[in-house]
């Protein structure tokens, strides 16, 4: 295949087709809930993020959704439409999970959309990149650990592997996006990336000092049979980005700012001993 022009028509189309394509249809409705012994039950129910996990995936649903009102492309409305429908499919199949063990979780109204579409939407996918590469390494952990029952585990995979889809067709939209622009246009959109990129890493810098003051951590380390250091778990993180992006097309661009921040931290943090 001759080179692929990033911002060209085959550029787009090759995005495009390839989400499309590696789609996954499945009917929330049809899954089947695995039972529990107690002790799963009782963890699943002590884990602290669920609220947080339905409200951020029908908001990332509803920027999604309006971000697809603008594209006026069919091919790339089509795209962003199907991502839009995936990410209600993941709160509709939180919110089964949580019906069906009994989860008592209060959900706010949802906020109304915010003016600026194209903004929220980077602001989403831009936490999209950062969310999803530490969830990769995290469902490795939580797939392993046997913290949960493999059944229920699996039930989760086809979110993970959308979400890694999300974020390949995100990095190709954009890069298209600012090819297309008069040149002019260009500084304003860097512009944007760069401050949705730092508003990113600050307020997860804030969830980690949060996590680290709180009762998670503590509850996690009891629980969760892992001796991981920073170091390891970024190495799973970057090892899962990996592995989880290498099927799509090789044409296509990859994330590239989380890993490489990712091993920028891998180079400073301490190595254990006998470890590499
Ligand atoms: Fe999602
Ligand atoms: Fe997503």
């Amino acid at each position: 295949m001759p080179e692929l022009v990033i911002g060209s028509e085959r550029h787009k189309e090759l995005f495009c087709r390839e989400f499309i394509d590696t789609h996954l249809p499945y009917d929330v409705a049809a899954l089947r809930w695995p039972v529990l012994d107690e002790a799963s039950l009782a963890r699943l129910c002590a884990l602290p993020f669920w609220q947080e996990a339905v409200s951020t995936e029908s908001a990332t649903a509803a920027k999604v959704q309006a971000q697809a009102r603008l594209e006026r492309d069919a091919l790339m409305h089509e795209a962003v439409a199907l991502q839009g429908y995936e990410e209600e499919r993941h709160s509709q199949l939180l919110q089964s999970l949580l019906t069906h063990y009994d989860i008592g979780v209060s959900l706010p109204p949802s906020p109304p959309l915010p003016t600026d579409i194209e903004w929220a939407f980077l602001r989403t996918e831009y936490g999209e990149c950062f969310d999803s590469f530490f969830a990769f390494g995290l469902f490795a952990i939580a797939k392993d650990s046997g913290f949960f029952p493999a059944e229920l585990v699996t039930r989760f995979e086809p979110i993970m592997q959308e979400e890694a889809r999300h974020i390949l067709f995100f990095v190709n939209w954009l890069a298209y996006r600012r090819a297309q622009l008069p040149w002019w246009q260009r500084p304003a959109l860097a512009g944007r990336c760069l401050l949705g990129m730092t508003l990113q890493v600050w307020s997860r810098i804030q969830t980690a000092r949060g996590v680290g003051d709180g009762d998670f951590t503590l509850k996690g380390h009891e629980s969760i049979d892992t001796d991981l250091s920073p170091r390891d778990f970024l190495h799973l993180c970057l090892q899962e980005n990996e592995r989880r992006l290498k099927r799509y097309d090789p044409y296509l661009l990859r994330p590239q700012l989380v890993p490489t921040l990712a091993k920028a931290v891998c180079r400073v943090l301490p190595k254990r001993r006998g470890v590499d």
